[in-house]
């Protein structure tokens, strides 16, 4: 299991001493929360920060774009640094020619999919992406509740024949839940103030002993 700091809830004051602390843990990416005020209710930050970032870390940038119209931003994204980068299904672009776009640059594609997204919309890009992030949280803000119901969709997906893509959950997960959420079988775990509302090196140490992982 793969865990993936979301940078929302980091202190951006102090954000390249964060960052650093989070690699020294042996971490081996970081989750960066890309949102518009429009496919989401809330704003945060661009290509701009993920270029001035990538000069200090070696970490995977692991970029989630909550944003109506990613195609417009990929190739942004790409130049500042991306190693993934994830499309919702909900989303204005078309998803086919996004995930194409993403792989033309030689980087990872993953689509996300929503709390209330019906997990078979996604079923006609699995062949082709590398990562497939489940929300189990509506998407938007850090710090909410664990929404269970979306297990379904894992459990579809970890089922499925010939499965080459990674699962990836996002929201909600803290030293309560991890292992319960790694036991149904996800690769890589978002996860943002349960790393950044405290002492980042301990959060982090705290949730792979309770996955009962180690890094
Ligand atoms: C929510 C974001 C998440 C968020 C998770 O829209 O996609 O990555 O940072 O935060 P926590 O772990 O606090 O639920
Ligand atoms: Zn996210």
């Amino acid at each position: 299991m793969e865990l993936a700091p979301s940078i929302l809830s980091a202190d951006f004051a102090i954000l390249k001493e964060q960052i650093r602390e989070v690699e020294e843990t042996g971490v081996r990416m970081i989750h960066l929360d890309v949102m518009d005020g429009h496919f989401v209710p809330n704003m945060t930050f661009g290509a701009v920060l993920v270029k001035s970032i990538r000069r200090y870390t070696d970490l995977i940038f692991d970029v989630h774009l909550m944003i109506d119209h990613p195609d417009r931003y990929i190739e942004d994204f790409v130049k500042a640094g991306a190693d993934i980068i994830t499309v919702h299904i909900e989303c204005e672009s078309d998803i086919d020619e996004c995930i194409d776009m993403i792989h033309s640059y030689g980087i990872k594609a993953g689509i996300a999919v929503n709390p209330d997204t019906d997990i078979m919309l996604a079923e006609k890009y699995l062949g082709k992406t590398d990562m497939v992030l489940v929300m189990s949280v509506h998407p938007g803000f850090g710090g909410q509740t664990y929404v269970s119901d979306v297990e379904s969709k894992i459990k579809y997906l970890r089922e499925l024949s010939g499965v080459d893509f990674d699962i990836e959950i996002d929201g909600g997960i803290s030293a309560e839940n991890i292992a319960h959420v790694s036991d149904i079988g996800v690769d890589i775990v978002v996860t943002g103030s349960a790393v950044f509302n405290g002492d980042i090196t301990g959060s982090v140490k705290a949730l792979y002993e309770a996955a009962g992982e180690k890094l």
